[in-house]
């Protein structure tokens, strides 16, 4: 092989990923703008998408890098198949329901940052929103995931959290924290604000609004054969 033929391998090996994966995607994401819902058409009201992260919530999201573990992109399913794993978004409890779509470009719409996540070493948070527990069962978690899973490899943020002494009645925010993890007596942990923010940002998690004019697809009967 000569050297021409193999850097014009390389850098086609490189540069084509690179231009499908990178390039194309950042500049459709770019020309995005919101699109209104069509009541008549969709039958949701306002602007997609509905609810906007909460953007502070996110900076300590990626301060703290999540996003290494964490994806948040569901995945197109294989061959066209009907939805990607069931038992993903707000059908959560009473898995399996109806599958849960996969994400579109519009899901990151309202978001500084698409956080699609590096590696999937723990579960996709696309649809955390609606699994997500109490605030403070989130903290509890955050503060020491094996309080949770006694194998988890999640690691312990202990940083965003406070052990202070506990003066007067107990905090009204101190974690629930079984014995082992607990501090000792007298003290209590509590969240910090950021921590307080990161929670409501994982509440906030939900991409799986109707997207618009798709939904109308699904509602419309169709048209009765003559
Ligand atoms: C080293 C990898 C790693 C990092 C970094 C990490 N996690 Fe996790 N996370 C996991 C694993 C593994 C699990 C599953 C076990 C568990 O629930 O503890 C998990 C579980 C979770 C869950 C529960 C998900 C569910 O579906 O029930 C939440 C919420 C979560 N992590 C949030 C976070 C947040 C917020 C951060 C950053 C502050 C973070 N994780 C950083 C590995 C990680």
């Amino acid at each position: 092989m000569n050297f021409r033929t193999f850097i014009l391998g390389l850098a086609a090996s490189f540069g084509l990923p690179w231009l499908c994966l990178i390039v194309i995607p950042a500049m459709k994401y770019q020309q995005l703008t919101p699109v209104a819902y069509d009541k008549e058409k969709d039958g949701v009201e306002g602007f997609y998408p509905p609810a906007p992260v909460n953007g502070q919530g996110q900076l300590v999201y990626i301060r703290e890098g999540c996003n290494q573990c964490h994806t948040q992109m569901i995945r197109p399913s294989q061959l066209g198949l009907d939805g990607w794993y069931k038992g993903w978004g707000q059908d959560q409890e009473g898995r399996p329901a109806t599958a849960v779509r996969p994400n579109v470009l519009r899901d990151y719409l309202g978001e500084k940052y698409a956080l699609l996540g590096v590696q999937r070493i723990g579960p996709d948070l696309a649809n955390f929103g609606w699994r997500a527990g109490d605030a403070n069962a989130l903290h509890a978690h955050l503060y020491a995931p094996r309080s949770v899973y006694d194998w988890s490899t999640m690691p312990a943020y202990t940083g965003l959290y406070k052990v202070q002494k506990i003066q007067g009645p107990a905090s009204e925010r101190a974690l629930k924290l079984p014995k082992k993890f607990a501090p000792r007596a007298g003290y209590e942990v509590v969240p910090t604000p950021e921590a307080e923010r990161l929670v409501e940002y994982l509440q906030s998690l939900k991409k799986d609004h109707p997207i618009p004019g798709q939904s109308a697809v699904a509602a419309t009967p169709a048209p009765a054969k003559k």
